[in-house]
C-alpha cells in the first residue's frame, strides 16, 4: 500500500519521482487504483465516462459530493482531489460556499478548478480560507463549448507566454500543484520547469512532474475513441464482452449454475 500523501509531500515530491493521478468514480476501482496512485482525481469527467453525457458542462455539485464520497470509501488512504463543476465557482463567494460544502460533506483532501490567471483571485480567496486548491491550465474542458472543441494550447508564442503566465498565477494564488492538459510537450516541460509546485500533465508530454489519466481510456473501456495521448494498458471492453457473451453462452446452455456454484 503507498503510503497516504499530503499537500506538503506532495510539494516536496517535485523534482524527485513523478507523481500518479487517477480518476475514480466510485468505491469499487478506487479500492483498485490505492494500490497504485498516489492521487485519486474524482474528475467531472465522470459525466462522459460514467454518465455518458457529450461535455462535463452538466455536472453538479450533488454528483460530484455523492462520487466523492463513494471514491473516499473506497480508497480512504489515497490523496483525493474533487473537480469543482462548470458554474460552482464564477466568483470568490460562490466558489468559497461550494468548496466549503465539498469539504464538509466529504473527507475529499481538496478541490480542483479549471482556469489560469483569471481565476487566481478564485484560488487565493479558496487557499486563505482553507481549502487546498489543485489548478487546472490549458486544455479546460468546461470551456469546450465557448472555444468550439478540445483545441491543443500552447502552439504559438504568444500561447505559450500566457501558459506560463497562466503557472505563475496559479501558483502565486497558493495552489498546490496543478494538472497541465492538452500543451506541446516542449511547453509543458518548459512550464514545469520554470514553478515550485508540481505540474501533473495528461496529453502534455513527459517532461512534466506527474501523469493523469481518465481511468476508463487507460482500461480501455471506452470504445468511441482513443485520443492519441492516451495508452490503454488493458483491452477492458474487449475483455468484458467476452465474459458477457461466455456468461450467456452458459446460462443459454444451462452450463451455468453447475454443481460448484449451487447450493
Ligand atoms: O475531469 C477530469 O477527469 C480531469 C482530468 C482530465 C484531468 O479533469
Amino acid at each position: 500500500m503507498i503510503k497516504k500523501m499530503t499537500i506538503n509531500t506532495i510539494k516536496k515530491s517535485k523534482n524527485t519521482t513523478p507523481l500518479v493521478m487517477m480518476t475514480a468514480y466510485d468505491a469499487l476501482f478506487a479500492n483498485l487504483f490505492q494500490e497504485s496512485a498516489d492521487i485519486i482525481l474524482i474528475g467531472d469527467s465522470l459525466n462522459m465516462s460514467f454518465a455518458g453525457k457529450n461535455d462535463t458542462l452538466s455536472t453538479t455539485l450533488e454528483q460530484m459530493i455523492y462520487h466523492t464520497n463513494a471514491v473516499c470509501k473506497g480508497a480512504p488512504h489515497t490523496f483525493t482531489i474533487c473537480d469543482m463543476p462548470f458554474g460552482t465557482y464564477t466568483c470568490s463567494t460562490t466558489a468559497l460556499h461550494n468548496a466549503v460544502r465539498i469539504f464538509q460533506e466529504t473527507p475529499v483532501d481538496s478541490v480542483k478548478i479549471e482556469g489560469g490567471s483569471d481565476k487566481a483571485d478564485i484560488i487565493k480567496h479558496l487557499v486563505s480560507n482553507g481549502i487546498t486548491v489543485c489548478g487546472h491550465i490549458g486544455l479546460l474542458p468546461q470551456s469546450v463549448r465557448g472555444e468550439g472543441g478540445y483545441l491543443v494550447k500552447g502552439k504559438d508564442e504568444a500561447g505559450k507566454a500566457q501558459l506560463l503566465h497562466d503557472a505563475k498565477s496559479v501558483e502565486a494564488a497558493g495552489a498546490f500543484c496543478m494538472v497541465i492538459e492538452g500543451v506541446k510537450a516542449d511547453v509543458a516541460e518548459h512550464i514545469a520547469q520554470n514553478i515550485a509546485i508540481p505540474v501533473i500533465g495528461i496529453g502534455a508530454g513527459n517532461g512534466v512532474d506527474g501523469q493523469v489519466l481518465v481511468f476508463s481510456d487507460m482500461l480501455g473501456l471506452f470504445e468511441a475513441f482513443t485520443p492519441k495521448f492516451v495508452k490503454q494498458y488493458l483491452q477492458g471492453a474487449t475483455q468484458v464482452k467476452e465474459a458477457l457473451a461466455q456468461y450467456r453462452a452458459d446460462v443459454i446452455s444451462r452450463t451455468f449454475p453447475d454443481a460448484t456454484h449451487t447450493y
